[in-house]
């Protein structure tokens, strides 16, 4: 007689001989969803040479802060107002890497110091995103992790540690469909995270709004208003938001941006414009002229990568409820936007299982990225990227883990 473990390590072998090579790494768009942007190549020629507002494209003068057409157009993304924000170039992981170098070296608007010249910490979500954590570390900074919630950080522990410890300088997060649980901060947190009493009179929120529009159905959460609720607690410096389009139009070749209060745009402004005369304002004013005549616009555009997007993350909640559910061996978040969903196993087997998966031909994010340094001291958390291949693949790699779980978790 077959017993349960014998059944599930056959399947798992017949599965290993098909010799698959699937990847769920990555958390980036299907060429599908780029197909959406393509008419973005060449829409502007040689008789889009000068903005609405006379500012040469191939020229330098125009300012730092970006085109006002593109400040217009992607203002809204962040909730703020168009001078309020600051259009650059291709990543927003560059100007979250400026600001953080910029407030080492010289301090934020409200320090006495620059930020290195002292112990400086960070609180971090986890489980979160690995190139903050890598920033972070490259810099130098602590990383004091706090637990992601449904609601957001877990806000009572972060009131705590910035009440008491002058050294916890900032925060770096995503607050909306974070990475890579899809969770949202909700507005009573983004209300408490606002106006919470911080030892460090410069505490600073660096908020990494990666996935402000990408939701994948047409009931998304109301977006948290992280700048409205610190300025109107009188702390208008406390927030800096980020975003780019590189999951709107294209990864790595399109715009970021940075937002905040005047205060803050004309701090960083400054700083930034030592570092270039302008950004690139030819890729500004594609985005402006193909985002704005875009059906919809900015919404219009992410609808249509829903309808691309959602089949992928109905696949892997599918596959993972029909092999797992009711069997205790693991949960998993069913995001409502962003680019992620996260596995948890009951058992202390995640690095196992993506060493099972990868013996299996499925690439899976390594156990532990979802951590500090690396490591997951629970070894439960595995970030499963759904987005990049195609809906089939995305069902046969989710079952090849579903069944790398149940190994696992029988050993
Ligand atoms: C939370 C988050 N921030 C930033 C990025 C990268 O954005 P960009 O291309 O604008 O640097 C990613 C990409 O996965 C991300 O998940």
């Amino acid at each position: 007689m077959k017993t349960a473990m014998s059944t599930t390590r056959e399947r798992y072998d017949a599965l290993r001989a098909l010799a698959l090579k699937l990847d769920l790494t990555r958390g980036q768009p299907g060429d599908d969803d780029f197909d959406l942007s393509n008419a973005m190549l060449t829409i502007v020629d040689d008789k889009a040479l000068v903005t609405p507002s006379g500012v040469a494209l191939r020229n330098y003068p125009g300012g730092i802060a970006g085109l006002k057409e593109a400040r217009e157009l992607f203002a809204p993304v962040l909730g703020v107002q168009p001078d309020e924000i600051i259009v650059g170039n291709n990543a927003s992981l560059a100007l979250e890497g400026s600001a953080l170098m910029w407030a080492m070296l010289k301090g934020v608007p409200k320090s006495t110091a620059p930020w290195c010249k002292g112990e400086v910490k960070f609180i971090v979500t986890v489980p979160g995103y690995d190139r903050h954590f890598l920033m972070l570390e490259r810099l130098g900074i602590g990383m004091v992790p706090v637990a992601m919630t449904a609601d957001g950080p877990d806000i009572a522990a972060i009131e705590k540690i910035v009440a008491s410890d002058a050294s916890v300088k900032g925060m770096l997060y995503v607050p909306t469909y974070s990475n890579p649980t899809g969770d949202t901060t909700s507005q009573a947190v983004a209300g408490r995270l606002g106006r919470m009493q911080t030892a460090a009179p410069d505490f600073t929120i660096f908020a990494d709004d990666a996935y402000a529009v990408h939701h994948l159905d047409d009931a998304p959460p109301a977006h948290p208003d992280l700048l409205g609720a610190a300025k109107r607690a009188g702390n208008p410096t406390r927030v800096i938001l980020f975003g780019s389009t590189s999951k709107i139009t294209f990864a790595g070749a399109g715009v970021g941006f940075l937002g905040g209060s005047k205060e803050t745009i004309a701090w960083i402004g400054e700083l930034l414009g030592t570092q270039m005369i302008t950004p690139n304002k030819v890729e500004q004013y594609r985005h402006v002229l193909f985002l704005g005549r875009y059906p919809g616009g900015i919404a219009g555009i992410m609808k249509a990568h829903a309808k691309l997007l959602a089949p992928k993350f109905n696949a892997v909640d599918a596959i993972l409820t029909c092999e797992l559910s009711g069997k205790n061996l693991a949960t998993w978040t069913k995001p409502k936007g962003g680019y992620f969903v996260s596995l948890d196993t009951a058992k202390p087997v995640a690095s196992q299982v993506v060493k099972l998966a990868k013996d299996a031909g499925v690439a899976l994010t390594p156990a532990g990225a979802t951590y500090p340094f690396g490591k997951d001291p629970n070894d439960r958390n595995i970030r499963i990227s759904p987005t990049r291949p195609p809906v089939d693949q995305v069902r046969k790699a989710m079952e090849v883990v579903a069944v790398c779980v149940q190994l696992a978790s029988e050993t």
